[in-house]
């Protein structure tokens, strides 16, 4: 009997750590801050077509709306209620994108913020993105509704009411993170708002969800909320599936609270990888591409089967959360893409792609000071659509990393390559690396300051294949290098380091 329900336990934990993703693809993109208009537009137009396999999508429900400073990405960081109207949209277009989405095999995970509401100064009246009304000194969200009942202020004992030493795991899960009202996840009133607020977006179609702040929630508590969270509607989803939960546990080493207390939960977010990546993309603290040969667990990141990974989020891009100033984003594109390329060519976890929007980046001793800016706006506040330009790039302020040429093949990359062992592994032990996908792709970097000019097994069929980073195979044309691999499946590359861009990738859908 209890081996039974011990079984039983375990097949739910494992459910929860499967993205369900369609048709064999592998990485999800976040379109961050993004309408839901213009994201069920890019899954039939973009997603879809190039295989990306899911969307992350910003908080859909009902937060507070800020004027100082003037409408901040994070005022979608702090809830009013779980009406299901945000900056993004109404709850209408948030079920057509996810109806969308799905009929074209691309996936929702929802960015589900239930460690908090709104911060403690956030005041009293309307503003708020459904106008419902909610005084946040009385601690009174009448749309949910939560009263000083439903948060943890008796169980904090910082005089502050704040989070003060992270070294105290009580304080770290009771107090207030950075002011926001910290809700009282061990009431049975409380998980189950939660919960039906999951359940109505997994009725809706999602098909999963990213976890906000999970390191400032008991695991226990996480658990009792999950258990009641619905299986996966079945107009998408096998019978019986689980929804995808990934957690984002900041965890670099050096914390009482590590993420391997969250694993048995779902996925959790493994910081140290892009953390670690842009160190070595930067050479700095004496790193080498070479030392990647082992990258994964063997650097000492959670096991395989429990990481989600990704080169920066909407945080550390920005100096928020974890990372430093080692994380590489869109503002230094060349190792950026590069680091991207890495990412989803190594077998090593569930990835995400990140999509920003621009800002006016002013650091001043290595702080940004407008970190706080939110997406691109109209006067009123309203976020702007993201326009389309005829090169296929964004307008209007949009980054879309995930439409830049190298980045998209790539993708299709990680999904031609998927199952396949890292193998055929080739160092100069320096910046050049190399390594293959069993039979199924190759990818070759050059980030020393010289040029590699070299042959090598590729483990591939020979043929001629068209590198899909200085272009890729359109109709039976190669619009970047071409590359021959020999009957013995040997190749030569020579890659200058004033290459645009230094890599070259092959897979055996860009062969000619
Ligand atoms: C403010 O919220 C209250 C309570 O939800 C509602 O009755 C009232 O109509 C709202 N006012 C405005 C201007 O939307
Ligand atoms: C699943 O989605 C379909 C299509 O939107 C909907 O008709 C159905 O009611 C949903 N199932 C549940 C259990 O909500
Ligand atoms: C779906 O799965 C449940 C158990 O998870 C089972 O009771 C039910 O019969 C299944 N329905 C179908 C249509 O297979
Ligand atoms: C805000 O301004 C834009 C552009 O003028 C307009 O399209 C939109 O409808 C306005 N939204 C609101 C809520 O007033
Ligand atoms: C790196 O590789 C190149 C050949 O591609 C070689 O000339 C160079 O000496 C290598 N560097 C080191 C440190 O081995
Ligand atoms: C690359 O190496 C080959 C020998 O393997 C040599 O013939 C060729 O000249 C080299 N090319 C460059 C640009 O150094």
């Amino acid at each position: 009997m209890k081996i039974l329900i011990l079984l039983a336990l375990f097949g739910l934990g494992l459910g929860q750590h499967n993205p369900h993703i369609k048709n064999g693809r592998t990485a999800i993109v976040h379109l961050f801050e993004w309408r839901w208009a213009d994201i069920a537009a890019e899954c039939e137009r973009f997603l879809g077509p190039n295989g990306f396999g899911g969307v992350q999508i910003s908080p859909p429900n009902e937060h507070i709306v800020l004027n100082n400073p003037w409408r901040p990405w994070w005022e979608r960081y702090q809830p009013i209620s779980y009406n299901l109207c945000s900056r993004s949209g109404s709850e209408d277009e948030l079920r057509d994108m996810i109806t969308r989405c799905n009929n074209v095999g691309v996936n929702i995970y929802v960015d589900a913020v239930i460690n908090h509401m709104c911060g403690a100064s956030g005041g009293e009246g309307n503003h708020s993105s459904c106008r419902s009304w909610f005084n946040a000194g009385t601690k009174d969200f009448p749309s949910v509704p939560y009263s000083h009942w439903d948060f943890n202020d008796n169980k904090c004992k910082t005089g502050s009411g704040e989070i003060e030493n992270y070294g105290d795991i009580n304080q770290v899960r009771d107090c207030r993170l950075g002011s926001l009202l910290d809700l009282a996840l061990e009431k049975d009133y409380v998980r189950g708002k939660v919960a039906d607020y999951l359940n109505k977006l997994i009725d809706m179609g999602v098909a999963g969800f990213r976890v906000d702040a999970c390191k400032h929630m008991w695991p226990g508590d996480l658990a009792a909320v999950y258990s009641r969270v619905h299986n996966l509607n079945t107009t998408w989803f096998p019978n019986g599936s689980r929804p995808f939960i990934y957690q984002e546990v900041i965890d670099l080493g050096g914390e009482p609270i590590t993420s391997r207390e969250y694993f048995h939960l779902g996925r959790v977010t493994e910081f140290k990888y892009g953390a670690k990546l842009g160190t070595v993309f930067r050479k700095w603290n004496g790193e080498k591409l070479c030392y990647t040969r082992n990258w994964g667990e063997g650097w000492g990141f959670m096991p395989d089967g429990n990481a989600l990974v990704f080169i920066d989020n909407h945080d550390n891009q920005r100096g928020h959360g974890a990372g430093g100033a080692s994380i590489l984003t869109f503002w230094d594109p060349r190792l950026y893409k590069m680091a991207v390329g890495y990412m989803l060519a190594h077998p090593y976890g569930v990835a995400r792609v990140m999509s920003s929007f621009r800002w006016n980046r002013y650091i001043v001793n290595g702080k940004d000071q407008n970190d706080w800016m939110g997406p691109p706006s109209h006067i009123n506040g309203s976020t702007k659509p993201v326009p389309i330009n005829p090169d296929q790039t964004c307008g209007d302020g949009w980054v879309c990393e995930h439409r830049w040429r190298q980045i998209k093949n790539m993708v299709i990359f990680r999904n031609v390559v998927n199952g396949q062992p890292h193998s055929n592994w080739w160092d100069n032990q320096s910046n050049q690396v190399a390594f293959g996908r069993g039979n199924r792709g190759f990818i070759i970097f050059n980030n020393d300051d010289w040029d590699l000019n070299i042959s090598l097994n590729t483990g591939m069929p020979g043929g001629t294949y068209c590198d899909v980073i200085s272009g890729q195979k359109e109709e039976n044309r190669c619009t970047g290098k071409q590359i021959q691999v020999g009957s013995d499946g040997r190749a030569h590359f020579w890659i200058s380091n004033r290459d645009e861009d230094p890599f070259v990738a092959i897979h055996v859908e860009s062969k000619l």
